[in-house]
């Protein structure tokens, strides 16, 4: 039997890096919420108060809701006993770099079923434009006019429960009664919510994600100009900027990585029949940074043998997330050239993907090798000390006094 009164809100994926955070920021504004996830071992870690990664003040409001207005399952029969989901599992991109469309729709396909007509299912993966006409043509087949919604994701790794409270959101459905649930429902976390078809909303994800990474990009390439002609890229951003309102989005350099930012302009280039040449120059500029590195060093010496560590392996600064980490390409290039590269990280463990002995505390990283590359500019490597060692920073991380 259903009971769609049991909890107010389900969010499916909810240990996820976008599930959890959402997760207890509606618990915490008294939401009753279910978080229901297939990883049952990360349930049970969670369970036991522990936080799976690095996000600013989980770890407290989840000391004050688990079990009051958060709970969390792993089984399925729980997507029955709210009136509201959200999605919020994993969209990735395939090896020819273009949409996987399989998990969401897979996912949609087998808890079909489950689902009933008074039901509101709200998307909040960041998905390919026309995913939502296509669950809603799925739903119109099976005779099931369920609300549809789709109401995206905005928020930076590491910020997201204080980002959920603080910045609109914007909300999309395909009728009024998802439309007014949607409002109702994010009005209790947002400060206000923004209107937008379907399309538009999906299209509105995607173009904030790429915008912010074809301005990484626009940095990255004026780095590398800059550098490649003798002059400092980090002296002419600060002029740049200085008192002229105009410049004050103009981000410095730095590894435009993560599970975001390159994969949303892949799934713009392919919407767009791969004629989005912005957005593949963006791709080649940062995606080429690593390379830049290299080429550098290897102008100055012969990095063979040479012992090399990267400070930071996190996709960027005071978080553990690795998941597309062009540190790790680096690391990869370096190798290829014949050096010992050594790495470290202040919230990553090490015990994926690198032998165990090439892991260092950043101590003796700073102890054994005489090249430093900063991969993630983590707050904990600002105020080393590196005199004697060969130091790239792309960051402009380092305090100078050094
Ligand atoms: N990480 C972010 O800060 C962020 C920001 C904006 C948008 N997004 C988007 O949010 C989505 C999720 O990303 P993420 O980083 O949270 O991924 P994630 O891998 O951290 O989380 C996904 C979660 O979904 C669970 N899951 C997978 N399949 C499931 C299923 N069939 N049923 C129930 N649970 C399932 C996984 O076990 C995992 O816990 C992606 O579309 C991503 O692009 C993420």
């Amino acid at each position: 039997m259903t009971n769609l009164q049991k909890f107010e809100l389900c969010i499916v994926g909810g240990c996820g890096h976008a599930g959890l955070p959402l997760a207890l920021a509606f618990a915490d504004r008294g939401v009753k919420t279910i978080a229901y996830d297939i990883n049952q071992k990360t349930i049970e870690k969670i369970e036991s108060g522990f936080i799976p990664f690095v996000e600013e003040g989980l770890e407290g409001a989840l000391k004050k809701n688990l079990n009051k207005t958060l709970f969390l399952s792993s089984n399925k029969a729980v997507l029955q006993e709210a009136s509201t989901l959200i999605i919020t599992i994993g969209t990735p991109v395939d090896e020819h770099i273009n949409p996987q469309y399989t998990p969401v729709m897979k996912f949609i396909q087998d808890v079909e079923p489950l689902l009933s007509e008074d039901q509101t299912l709200i998307m909040r993966s960041t998905i390919f434009p026309g995913t939502m006409d296509y669950i809603r043509s799925f739903f119109e087949e099976k005779n099931k006019p369920l609300s549809i919604c789709f109401c995206p994701e905005r928020l930076a790794e590491g910020k997201a429960l204080e980002e959920l409270k603080a910045f609109p959101q914007i909300i999309s459905a395909f009728d009024e009664r998802g439309l007014e649930s949607a409002q109702k429902l994010f009005s209790r976390l947002a400060p206000k919510t923004i209107t937008l078809s379907p399309r538009e909303a999906e299209l509105a994800k995607l173009f904030t994600n790429v915008w912010r990474y074809i301005k990484f990009s626009v940095a990255n390439q004026f780095f590398m100009m800059a550098e490649d002609g003798g002059a400092n890229f980090n002296k002419i951003w600060n002029a740049m900027r200085e008192d002229y309102p105009r410049a004050q989005d103009f981000p410095k350099a730095g590894f435009a990585a993560g599970p975001c930012l390159f994969k949303d302009t892949m799934q713009l280039a392919s919407y767009y029949n791969h004629k989005f040449f912005l957005g593949h120059a963006a791709m080649l500029v940062n995606e080429g940074m690593p390379d830049y590195i290299r080429d550098t060093l290897k102008k100055k010496e012969p990095l063979r043998k040479k012992k090399i560590g990267i400070l930071g392996m996190a996709f960027k600064g005071d978080i553990d997330d690795v998941r597309e980490s062009l540190a790790f390409k680096l690391r990869k290039l370096l190798m290829f050239e014949g050096a010992q590269v050594f790495c470290s990280d202040e919230f990553w463990d090490g015990n994926q993907f690198i032998e165990k002995s090439e892991f260092l505390t950043k101590e003796e990283l700073l102890r054994q090798c005489d090249i430093i590359v900063i991969g993630a500019p983590h707050t904990a490597y600002k105020r080393l000390n590196f005199s004697g060692k060969t130091i790239v920073d792309i960051w402009d991380h380092i305090e100078k006094n050094n």
